[in-house]
């Protein structure tokens, strides 16, 4: 898949515009912190963003913090030569970005608890990220989903946010996903072209066991229960906004020269929608009782849905 992945290169970084993160956090509203410069420590009420966007925004820092892991996973089976290389040192340094001026936008506005964020970072780092994806097929069609899925997430945490610096900043860091999920997408419609059956196989495997790279954060259940129950990301997002286009803009239901696996691959994919489609209406019912109950009394940590 060389000559693909070299083209999608250039195609992205034909496109891809160079942003500095130091211009989208908001430094006149930071003050200092208690520790060495003896400022004030941190306080609950000093943060504006409602408590499922500081949810969603420790989730989605952690996850971006966790970039080491991926670019190991990554660079490991898909190689550090040639285009490929070349690939995932840019989309390296691109990721990058999104966790330093995610934390420095936190702390610059007092979010969300400085000390216990560091602690989460220390602990979910460090024990690292692997995925046991059987072939690098299962990783391309993982990762297309993944980038999709994070480009939703931090575009609807920045809409829910209530604060034009934090929906701006947001907004770009979801433009940069935007542009990964175009390489990865591109590369999987050569992929279904070069390799129908295995591509499609992959592509249902990966959609049947779904779970983002953040899953193991932890106290994980709970934020994701609160940040879906506010809409910001759940399993109609995920079906809605990242599935269906997916799935629609590979051409899934509509390759044909399949042999017996792809096709088999292709109708399960069919129910799997089917399957997530009812389970997306339940996670409804229970985010409204969620809702309901949360309006007569302050959230707890033991507040979950289930998975
Ligand atoms: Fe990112
Ligand atoms: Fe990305």
């Amino acid at each position: 898949m060389e000559p693909s992945v070299e083209r999608l290169l250039n195609q992205h970084l034909a496109v891809a515009r160079d942003w500095l993160p130091h211009q989208y956090v908001p430094w006149s509203a930071a003050s200092d912190f208690d520790g060495p410069l003896e400022g004030s420590g941190w306080d609950p009420g000093q943060s504006a963003l409602p408590h499922a966007v500081q949810d969603a925004l420790v989730i989605n820092l952690l996850t971006e913090d966790n970039l080491p892991s991926y670019h190991f996973e990554i660079a490991s089976r898909l190689g550090r030569d040639g285009a490929w290389g070349t690939w995932v040192h840019r989309w390296t340094a691109e990721e990058d970005r999104h966790s330093s001026v995610l934390r420095a936008y936190l702390h610059a506005r007092r979010g969300v608890d400085p000390v216990a964020l560091e602690d989460l970072r220390m602990r979910h780092v460090g024990n690292g990220y692997r995925n046991d994806l059987p072939t690098p097929l299962h990783l391309l069609a993982y990762v297309t989903v993944q980038e999709l899925a994070t480009r939703q997430a931090h575009r609807n945490t920045g809409a829910a946010c209530g604060d034009h610096v934090g929906e701006v900043l947001m907004a770009r860091i979801s433009a940069d996903e935007n542009l990964h999920m175009l390489f990865y997408r591109g590369l999987y419609e050569d992929a279904i072209r070069a390799f129908p059956d295995d591509a499609l196989v992959a592509l249902a495997d990966v959609i049947r066991g779904f779970r983002m790279p953040g899953t193991e954060i932890p106290g994980f259940r709970a934020r994701a229960a609160r940040v879906a129950a506010a809409g910001i990301f759940n399993l109609d997002v995920h079906l809605e906004h990242v599935l269906q286009p997916l799935v629609r803009a590979l051409g899934v239901m509509t390759t044909t020269g399949l042999g017996p696996t792809g096709r088999e691959a292709q109708e399960h994919i069919g129910r799997q929608m089917e399957q997530l489609k009812a389970q997306a209406s339940r996670a409804r019912d229970i985010y409204a009782r969620l809702n309901a109950c949360r309006a007569s009394g302050p959230a707890t940590e033991e507040q979950e849905i289930p998975a």
